[in-house]
């Protein structure tokens, strides 16, 4: 919880003299603040006494813990607390009515397969196999804060779940545009989210699906490949099982995504918040699969709604927060590449195969899976480029990345291109993989 920003603390008043915001907040055994920092200046929160949690963290007894501008979250404490806020806030109210009882009920069901899973012989590939849970549901309906309530629950009790974000629109792992997946080993922390240790991390370079379905979907099915290796070599992340995170995209062509990634990742958990129409749509197409627990659960109404700005808003600062760190602590390079060094793919377009080579009266039609070479000009500047592990071109498609780029400038006379990496040196592959992701550096 490291969150380094300024201007906490005391304000002036009016007549010139200090006055404190400390406030204190006395919350009943199960009942939650809900706050939101306000946009300028952020906030410092204390327990100071009982016990609480933040998202299924739990809050360390007195010590000041940071939270920047516009975070969005609740202390809830389940047997009584008292905390202390100072600084301004947005919003903050306490609210008796949540749905936590639910939520932990389930986590106490998956916590049972998960022991069982441990239990079982490591040779059984299916009984010892733990919960594989996928949270599903409508923009805003909490999907990401209940995933991290499951996780960190488990994290706490010593479990090694895998968390697989699904959501390239709102990710919580890494940059927008990607899906990817990292074990969780500790209870994520309330400010600073998932670590950031070595996520596998695939790259659609998109911030919707619809711009090329086919590809997400095969990114889809390389990642949860790759996690199924994994899992047959670690019997502790195995048994411990993963929480998969989706997007808010429930309908039409997103309805089919999810079903794609329930069926791909094997889920059976599938925990629906707040859509009975969806719910009624998942039990239904998968009722023949008698393993699969569809549960529909109450949305909380702490959730709060984004609109298009601030989702926009919200992918700027996770690709900043990559370069720059989240408190500023972390200190990008900018490194000039020759165009020739540098070999930059996209992956969709260009005709499947020539008119000549197709059967009699069949159409040429765009191979969205096909990885297509990219010349090097001006249109990549404020592209946001995905370093792949590939070692050849044919591989881009199903390799994860080692992480990314920023182009900041291209000189077509000198034929060089200005970029920003997170390190110095050579970049570890020379395969680049461009989508529509771009960023204003703000
Ligand atoms: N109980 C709560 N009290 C206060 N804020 C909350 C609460 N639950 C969730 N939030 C906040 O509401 C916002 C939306 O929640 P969340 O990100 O979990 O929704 P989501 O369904 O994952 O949204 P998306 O569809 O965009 O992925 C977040 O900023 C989150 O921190
Ligand atoms: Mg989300």
């Amino acid at each position: 919880m490291a969150y380094g920003g300024s201007g906490m603390g005391a304000v002036v008043g009016p007549s010139g003299a200090t006055a404190s915001t400390i406030k204190q907040v006395k919350l009943e055994r199960e009942s939650e603040l809900r706050i939101e920092v306000g946009n300028d200046a952020p906030l410092r929160l204390r327990l100071l006494n009982g016990t609480a949690e933040i998202f299924g963290t739990e809050l360390p007894p007195q010590i000041w813990l940071n939270f920047p501008p516009t975070l969005k979250f609740a202390v809830f404490t389940w047997y009584g607390a008292t905390v202390e806020l100072d600084g301004s806030t947005e919003t903050d109210y306490t609210a008796d009515e949540t749905p936590m009882v639910n939520y932990v009920n389930v986590h106490a069901v998956l916590e049972g397969r998960r022991s069982r899973a441990k239990a079982s012989s490591p040779d059984d590939p299916d009984s010892s196999q733990g919960p594989r849970v996928i949270v599903v549901g409508a923009t805003d309906s909490g999907k990401s804060t209940l995933s991290r309530m499951l996780l960190s629950w488990a994290a706490k009790q010593g479990w090694k779940p895998t968390y697989v974000d699904l959501d390239i629109g709102q990710g919580s792992i890494t940059i927008p545009g990607c899906i990817s997946a990292t074990p969780i080993e500790m209870p994520i922390d309330p400010v600073e989210g998932i670590p950031l240790e070595i996520p596998l991390v695939y790259y659609h370079g998109h911030t919707t699906p619809s711009n090329n379905v086919e590809s997400y979907k095969v990114l889809v099915k390389e990642l949860a490949g790759m996690l199924e290796r994994q899992f047959a070599g670690n019997a502790e992340s195995r048994a411990s099982g993963m929480v998969i995170n989706t997007m808010g995209w429930i309908e039409g062509v997103g309805y089919d995504l999810l079903l794609h990634a329930i069926r791909t990742f094997k889920a059976n958990v599938i925990l629906v918040l707040g859509q009975e129409k969806l719910w009624s749509m998942l039990k239904d197409a998968l009722k023949t699969e008698p393993k699969v627990d569809v549960v529909k659960l109450q949305k909380s109404g702490g959730v709060v709604l984004r609109n298009t700005k601030v989702r926009q808003r919200a992918r700027s600062l996770r690709i900043r927060e990559y370069f720059y760190g989240l408190a500023n602590d972390l200190s990008p390079h900018s490194n000039i590449a020759n165009f020739s060094d540098l070999c930059v793919y996209r992956v969709g377009g260009g005709p499947q195969a020539p008119r000549s080579a197709l059967p009699i009266g069949a159409e040429p039609a765009a191979d969205p899976t096909r990885v297509v070479p990219v010349n090097i000009n001006r249109d990549l500047l404020h592209l946001v480029l995905a370093v792949s592990f590939a070692t050849e071109p044919d591989e881009i498609i199903s390799s994860n990345v080692a992480g990314f780029i920023f182009v900041t400038d291209v000189d077509i006379q000198r034929k060089k291109i200005t970029y920003l990496a997170p390190s110095a040196g050579d970049l570890p592959s020379k395969y680049l993989i461009m989508g529509s992701l771009t960023w204003l550096e703000t």
